[in-house]
């Protein structure tokens, strides 16, 4: 069984390596991760997608670190959220959310993004500067902070702590156990809070979703608000940094945008194609034997369909190794696909858009910092992303 390294390497330019080396064994193999758990990668573009549709390769309970150290009542309010659930559950659940989280409310957030996004780039502080830290982070956090309906005095709070949360692995079993602790109080007291005094925002919503008789219970609740603040910032952080650092990269890229900016949608489909902020979907597992491709796959095996390499299949893009803004062709799977298909998608490409825009018309030159370096990525086995991100911006 090879290794399968890729989430670990520190650079881009090693990470898409490994990701090719591996993608010659085949779309559909048996790897050891770094985490010493034997998987089935798959990683061909038309095999993701089978994986991502059959109905015998179902999610489970996502992966907690220090499980044994974590009371079953705070694990249920971690985890009883859409990307742990499988119709028929899942299908209730998702109708819920999707009933609060409307393209009404996204849209209407748009003013509030330009709003942030130049707050913060006034408040930039010399150059250079890294702007994972000083924009990309705090922007999509601060966004889906207020979307939720968390008060600006809390999210500073929130924030301390998901990134304990996200970064589990790191901290001691103590640290990570009182994080979590401290995140679902926080958010039961918030639901508690709106429940007597809704406002207008998701987590009000959520709290007043109604189907038929059928509405979000405590836990559900709990965990759908956790998951939105980790999966509403870890994401889209590393598409507005990654993407900003893959056009800097590509220059004949970015004077085409700068020359015209209508390219911008095309440009954010491409950016999240060929370096997308999710390396793999979340775990699943086989509950029967399946076909993939040419292989069948036993069942209660690991699952890991690799968006990292189908995106850059050849067999599905023309020079998919290369960033071409205006490639039109692009069905990726950045987002996922099947029913776990992104819920943020449209708030990710709203952010985006505003993002890229933004960085672009405040800095006419800018640049990188060190031109000749890879930028420094985290090691993870889910997220693709930059640990920082410095440039000039004068
Ligand atoms: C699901 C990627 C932003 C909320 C997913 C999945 C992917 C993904 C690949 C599917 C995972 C799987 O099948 O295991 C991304 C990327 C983002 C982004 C690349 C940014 C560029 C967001 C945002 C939110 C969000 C902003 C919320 C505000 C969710 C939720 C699901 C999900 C709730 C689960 C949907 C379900 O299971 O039905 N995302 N995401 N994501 N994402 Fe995102």
């Amino acid at each position: 069984m090879t290794e399968a390294s890729p989430f670990t390497e520190t650079t881009g330019t090693a990470r898409y390596a490994g990701f090719a080396a591996l993608a010659e064994n085949g779309p559909v193999q048996q790897v050891t991760l770094f985490t010493g758990v034997p998987v089935w990668l798959i990683t061909g573009h038309a095999e993701v997608r089978q994986a991502l549709t059959n109905p015998d390769i179902v999610k489970s309970i996502t992966e907690v670190p220090h499980r044994d150290h974590l009371p079953p009542d705070l694990i249920a309010a971690m985890n009883t959220h859409l990307l742990s659930a499988n119709p028929p559950d899942h299908t209730r659940l998702r109708r819920l959310v999707s009933a609060a989280f409307t393209r009404r409310r996204i849209d209407a957030l748009e003013p509030r993004i330009r709003q942030i996004s130049a707050s913060l780039l006034d408040s930039l502080s010399a150059s250079p500067v890294d702007l994972v830290s000083a924009y990309a982070y705090p922007l999509p956090i601060t966004v889906i902070s207020e979307l939720i309906g968390v008060p600006s005095l809390r999210q500073d709070v929130f924030r301390r702590l998901s990134s304990i949360v996200t970064t589990g692995y790191a901290h001691s079993a103590e640290e990570y156990v009182a994080a979590v602790t401290e995140m679902v109080d926080l958010i039961r007291d918030l639901i508690a809070e709106k429940r007597s005094d809704p406002g207008d925002d998701l987590m009000s919503d959520l709290i007043a979703v109604r189907d038929g008789g059928d509405k979000l219970s405590d836990d559900e609740l709990t965990s759908m608000v956790f998951v939105l603040l980790v999966a509403g910032h870890e994401t889209t952080v590393n598409l507005i940094s990654t993407g900003i650092y893959n056009l800097l990269k590509h220059p004949d890229q970015l004077e085409r945008l700068r020359a015209d900016r209508t390219l911008m949608p095309s440009a954010i489909e491409e950016l999240l194609r060929y370096d997308g902020p999710a390396m793999v979907t979340v775990p699943a597992h086989t509950k029967a034997p399946v076909r993939i491709g040419d292989v069948t796959i036993p069942a209660n095996q690991v699952v890991l369909p690799t968006l990292a390499t189908a995106d850059r299949d050849p067999s599905r893009f023309s020079a998919p190794d290369s960033l071409d803004i205006t490639r039109t062709d692009n069905p990726h799977m950045a987002f996922g696909h099947g029913i776990h298909h992104c819920l943020g998608a449209p708030l990710a490409r709203l952010e985006a858009r505003i993002a890229l825009t933004d960085v672009l018309a405040r800095f006419p030159s800018l640049r990188l910092a060190r031109p000749e370096e890879d930028a420094p990525r985290n090691p993870a086995l889910l997220l693709n992303g930059l640990a920082r991100l410095d440039v000039f911006t004068d």
